[in-house]
């Protein structure tokens, strides 16, 4: 009975000074708008937000340009590109990942994460790098003209690459590589279907498959269904007039980049052995697509299929070799729409709609 009672008053006290903690937590979270005052030194243009909303908070700014670490590279940007995750940033959304960005508000005030400039300055452990290189990779606050990114998320620009083409890259082809390589672990001859052919991620992730050597089918809308064939898909399904899901063919993998079919609906089209990758879902405020990824994890240990989410890992050794697949030319970018750094609340509207073809980037010139 005493045992009882004291473990009650005990998980009553842990809750108590949970929810006091989060609390204050929630109450104290805050950002450098809080702390701001004129910029001084030397100045670049950037998009900045304060608080978590609609496109509608971010603001082209003159704010003070940044120095570098001594691992670090100031790059003085070319182009930016737009993912899924820069919006996810900007709205908070899910919540539950505000425990990372920042609880009432984000903790970084700049946007972006791929990048392809010039290299402006490099910090005094920096080997790989010197002023004038062009490179391309990943460094958070690239909606400006200057951002510091760290030495190892960066690779040296391919010469018949763009500046906008190499910014499209990082976060959408390595998601396509380690999806389909790593998680999928695809292998030449095998049958793969991309769901969500036509965006950023599956753009790529067309063209990375078939030079793995695989049979690739991609899923779109009718008006991509030409685009996708020309990535190099050898089956396209028009998700307007078919379900994939009940087409009685089967994969031995499945990237999914939308997450529109129920986990059996898709396990029912794997093979045996097959690998179900999520790499997007339906989004929500709170916590999905999370429990899905969730859900698909728990789903895995019940089936002789491989069924579960991941996340993507920026490292210089995927930039590596994907611009040794740009270089070669069996990747090519493909790019939808092009900004300017003020239009960059547009280009997220655009991207919010779900219905980009390839990449949306930004020009900052
Ligand atoms: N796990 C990770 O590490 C990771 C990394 C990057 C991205 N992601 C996630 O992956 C997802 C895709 O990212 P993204 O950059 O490729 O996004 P995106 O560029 O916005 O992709 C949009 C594409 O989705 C297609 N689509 C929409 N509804 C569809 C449907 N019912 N069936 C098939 N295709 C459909 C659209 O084609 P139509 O216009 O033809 O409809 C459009 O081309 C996002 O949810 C993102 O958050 C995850």
């Amino acid at each position: 009975m005493r045992l009882k009672r004291f473990v009650i008053r005990s998980a009553g006290a842990i809750f108590l000074a949970l929810v006091v903690a989060a609390l204050v937590a929630y109450g104290t979270s805050s950002n450098d708008c809080d702390r701001r005052s004129a910029a001084q030194g030397e100045l670049m243009k950037a998009i900045v937000y304060c608080d978590y909303g609609s496109p509608d908070v971010l603001r082209l700014e003159e704010i003070a340009r940044p120095v570098p670490e001594d691992s670090q590279v100031l790059i003085k940007v070319r182009a930016a590109a737009v993912n899924p995750l820069d919006w996810h940033y900007m709205r908070g959304t899910p919540y539950i990942g505000r425990a990372g960005m920042g609880l009432r508000k984000p903790k970084v005030t700049g946007l972006g994460v791929d990048v392809a400039g010039r290299v402006a300055a490099v910090g005094s452990k920096v080997t790989r790098f010197k002023p004038g290189d062009e490179v391309f990779g990943s460094a958070r606050g690239a909606f400006a003209e200057y951002v510091c990114a760290s030495e190892g998320r960066l690779v040296l620009k391919p010469e018949n690459l763009t500046f906008q083409q190499a910014a499209s890259v990082p976060v959408a082809a390595i998601t396509a590589l380690q999806g389909l390589r790593d998680k999928g672990k695809l292998q030449a001859g095998q049958k793969v279907l991309i769901n969500g052919a036509s965006g950023g991620v599956g753009t790529f992730a067309v063209q990375i498959a078939k030079s793995l050597g695989a049979h690739v089918t991609g899923v779109c809308s009718t008006r991509n269904v030409d685009m996708v064939r020309s990535l190099g898909a050898d089956e396209v399904v028009d998700y307007t007039k078919a379900d994939f899901t009940r087409a009685g063919q089967r994969y031995d993998v499945i990237l999914d980049n939308v997450g529109n079919h129920s986990l059996s609906a898709c396990r029912r089209v794997l093979t045996p052995r097959g690998r179900y990758v999520m790499v997007g879902g339906p989004k929500g405020r709170w916590v999905a697509p999370l429990d899905r990824a969730l859900a698909a994890t728990v789903y895995s240990w019940f089936v002789s299929q491989h069924v579960g989410m991941f996340m993507a890992r920026m490292n210089k050794e995927d930039l590596g070799v994907l611009r040794d697949l740009m270089e070669s030319g069996k990747v090519t970018p493909v790019l939808d729409r092009t900004y300017t750094l003020s239009q960059v609340p547009d280009a997220i509207r655009y991207l919010e709609t779900g219905h980009a073809r390839g990449k949306v980037v930004i020009a900052v010139d």
